[in-house]
């Protein structure tokens, strides 16, 4: 049986920060974890992923000292590979078993031929949202079709999908968010503990980095403890190293 583990953190909304936690993910399971990482970058035509890579590759070229910093990480970077939603499932099928995490960067719609396959294909999928309607309403449609088309399915692999608050605001009152748990919560839809904060830094490049690690002033905004919830999700609660690993090391870093 592969070992495999396929997930996405995905939805049907644009801008809600799929792509940049599908890369800190990507990246804090790679360089922290030491787990075998792919990425398949599926939200054609814009593969911004792929696009953000690119642009560090040219960096490397361009910048002896960026080059010398990556030669001393001692890890080469996760591969990346883009294709339209239609051809992922295959690109997929050929990674199996060969890492140990693979992550999906889809687009913000369903409306993709081949996306019921692909869903049916992920072990996990995490829904961000933004505390604001719009972005409420387009979860939980998007969960429902989840529950009816791929999990429990023939074939599927979906074993749960789950919601969570990026750019939270702390300083917001939080009626809105616990209301919108409580709904969740009801229809079965369950929620992650961990939030990840709003911030400025994310506008950096140095945050959404898919070569290197995270850089230690980023390592608060609630990270660590997403990194944390996700991998005992994926790895159940008898860890297997992985996640402890993710959590000590973020947590020393943000110290
Ligand atoms: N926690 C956050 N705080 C502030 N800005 C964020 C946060 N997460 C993502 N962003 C920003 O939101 C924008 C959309 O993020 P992106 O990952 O491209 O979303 P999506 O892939 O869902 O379209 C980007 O400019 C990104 O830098
Ligand atoms: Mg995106």
């Amino acid at each position: 049986m592969s070992t495999t583990k396929f997930i996405s953190i995905s939805s049907q909304k644009g801008g809600v920060g799929k792509t940049t936690i599908n890369i800190l993910a990507a990246s804090a399971f790679h360089f922290l974890a030491k787990q075998k990482v792919a990425v398949i970058d599926c939200d054609y035509p814009q593969h911004s992923l792929q696009g953000l890579r690119d642009k560090e590759l040219e960096l490397l070229q361009t910048s002896p000292d960026k080059a010398a910093e990556f030669r001393a990480l001692g890890r080469q970077a996760y591969p990346i590979e883009s294709c339209q939603v239609k051809d992922a499932l295959g690109l997929a099928k050929q990674m199996e078993g060969e890492f140990d995490l693979v992550f999906i960067d889809t687009p913000g719609t369903i409306n993709v031929p081949g996306i019921i396959e692909l869903w049916k294909q992920l072990d996990y999928i995490f829904m961000p949202m933004e505390s604001d309607r719009l972005s409420v309403e387009a979860t939980l449609p998007y969960a429902q079709v989840l529950e009816k088309f791929a999990k429990g399915q023939p074939g599927s692999r979906l074993k749960q999908h789950y919601a969570f608050w990026n750019k939270h605001i702390k300083s917001e009152k939080q009626e809105f968010y616990d209301r919108t748990e409580a709904y969740f919560t009801e229809q079965n839809i369950p929620f992650l503990k961990s939030r990840l904060e709003h911030s400025v830094n994310y506008k950096k490049d140095a945050m959404r980095s898919t070569m290197f690690p995270l850089a230690k002033e980023y390592q608060r905004l609630g990270i660590s403890g997403l990194i944390k919830e996700i991998g005992g999700i994926i790895y159940g609660t008898a860890t297997d190293g992985a996640t402890d690993a993710v959590a000590s090391t973020t947590a020393n870093k943000a110290r």
